[in-house]
């Protein structure tokens, strides 16, 4: 059974990642798609909510599961037997970053590979901050949200704002 690990924030979950997620559980036996607990950050939405959020976008994978985590991603993804991190990268840009942390996971546990996606190209621009940031300033996210979560986005927007 070969696993792999799709960590991130998500906050909220994008159209990006859903291509990433469904690309990902194609290629491996199981993909868990792991949310990071973060004590630094103030996100969106708290790590309960985001699972919420990418659990009703995913329904149709059989062989996706979401969990969270804290701590190293290394460790966790011995704990929970995984052979790879799955990343996207969209542009040159990623890369220097996800390079080092690709490097520093395998010194820290060598039995794990990171394996980049490149992102579809309509996704090339797209981000969690970026969906944040339209939507604070009342734009419309339609089209780089999942449908499921646009109406989350939108009443959490107007709330806080
Ligand atoms: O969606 P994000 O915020 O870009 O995801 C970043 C994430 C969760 C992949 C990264 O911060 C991470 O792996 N954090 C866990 C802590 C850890 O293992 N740090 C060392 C990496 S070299």
């Amino acid at each position: 059974m070969r696993i792999a690990i799709y960590p991130g924030s998500f906050d909220p979950v994008t159209l990006g990642h859903l291509d990433i997620i469904k690309r990902a559980s194609a290629v491996f036996d199981k993909l868990i798609v792991a949310v990071m607990h973060n004590q630094n950050k103030v996100p969106m939405f708290d790590t309960e909510e985001r699972m919420e959020l990418l659990r009703r976008t995913i329904n149709n994978l059989p062989n996706v599961e979401i969990t969270s985590f804290g701590g190293l991603l290394a460790d966790y993804a011995r704990q929970q037997d995984a052979c790879a991190i799955i990343k996207g990268l969209r542009a040159v840009s990623d890369f220097e970053y996800e390079f080092q942390m690709a490097l520093a996971n395998r010194k820290l546990n060598p039995e794990l590979d990171t394996v980049f996606l490149m992102t579809s190209a309509e996704y090339m621009y797209l981000s969690s901050s970026v969906v944040k940031d339209i939507a604070v300033h009342g734009g419309n996210v339609a089209g780089f949200v999942p449908a499921e979560i646009l109406d989350d986005i939108m009443l959490r927007t107007r709330k806080d704002g």
